[in-house]
């Protein structure tokens, strides 16, 4: 797919890895909505780009269906869409002392995670299948976030790997699904990140979370995030499938 002139959403756009592929998109031409939480810097980051914010909490899924309407009504159409909006919860399945993982806490990582993904993903498509096929017959690309926790998750992270392992499970039967109108589907799950989600971790803690990584042993920077999401999308064979970005790490229990 060419940016050059293409339009897209970026949920998540106001920080990190989004901001990063959307930073990247208006620099090769494209054109940007940023979505986010009404209290992120979204409206800033918009206007640096030369684009728009519409606040969002991908949680709202029926607002969510008005928000991209709008989005895709000020942009004229869609063809690239990225998802980053996402978190999880430090809870073991049982806890040391007896007491059972929340249920509802177990509930809402699946919500913000894989439920909003999907409808989001339902939302954006169906606008990207209104588009005239481009000369091989693209319509758009639509790009979800899972972690490498959804293949190797650590002690605690049971809800936020079922939530990451369900985004990465749907990426190929998505693609399938889409792939008559046109439309890729892809995966992206990160190592550990340097971006507003991991804010807090201490040096010695990121280097702890690092270490078994093959090279580089260090946090991911936004801007790869970015070059591996922009590569996806001027690919026409990558589809289907999660990529992980993660310097061969492979996390250990803990
Ligand atoms: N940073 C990491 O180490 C790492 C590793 C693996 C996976 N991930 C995944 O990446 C995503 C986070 O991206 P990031 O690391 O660039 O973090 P980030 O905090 O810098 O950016 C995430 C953005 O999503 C927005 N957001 C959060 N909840 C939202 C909601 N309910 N509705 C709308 N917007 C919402 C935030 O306001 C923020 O601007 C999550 O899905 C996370 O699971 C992060």
């Amino acid at each position: 797919m060419e940016i050059s002139g293409a339009n897209a959403i970026f949920v998540g756009g106001a920080s990190g890895m989004c901001r990063a592929t959307a930073e990247q998109f208006v620099e090769k031409g494209g054109n940007v909505i940023i979505l986010d939480l009404e209290k992120s810097n979204g409206a800033e980051v918009a206007s640096e780009l030369g684009g728009s914010f519409l606040p969002c909490n991908v949680m709202d899924y029926d607002g969510m269906a008005t928000v991209i309407d709008e989005a895709v009504d000020k942009l004229g159409s869609v063809q690239f869409s990225v998802n980053t909006a996402g978190g999880g919860v430090a809870q073991r399945t049982v806890q040391k002392d007896g007491t059972r993982h929340s249920l509802d806490d177990f509930r809402r990582i699946i919500d913000l995670n894989l439920i909003a993904s999907f409808n989001i993903n339902g939302l954006i498509a169906e606008h990207m299948i209104k588009n005239d096929p481009n000369d091989v017959g693209e319509r758009g690309v639509m790009i979800n976030t899972a972690s490498i926790a959804a293949f190797e998750g650590q002690i605690g992270q049971v809800a936020y790997t079922a939530a990451k392992g369900g985004i990465a499970a749907m990426t190929l039967t998505m693609a399938r699904d889409l792939g008559t109108h046109g439309i890729r589907c892809m995966t992206i799950a990160p190592s550990l990140f340097d971006t507003g989600l991991t804010a807090g971790i201490p040096e010695q803690g990121a280097l702890n979370l690092t270490k078994d990584a093959a090279f580089p042993k260090r946090m991911g920077m936004p801007h790869e995030y970015a070059t591996m999401a922009i590569a996806i999308y001027e690919c026409a064979m990558m589809n289907g499938s999660t990529v992980r970005v993660d310097a061969g790490q492979r996390f250990a229990p803990r």
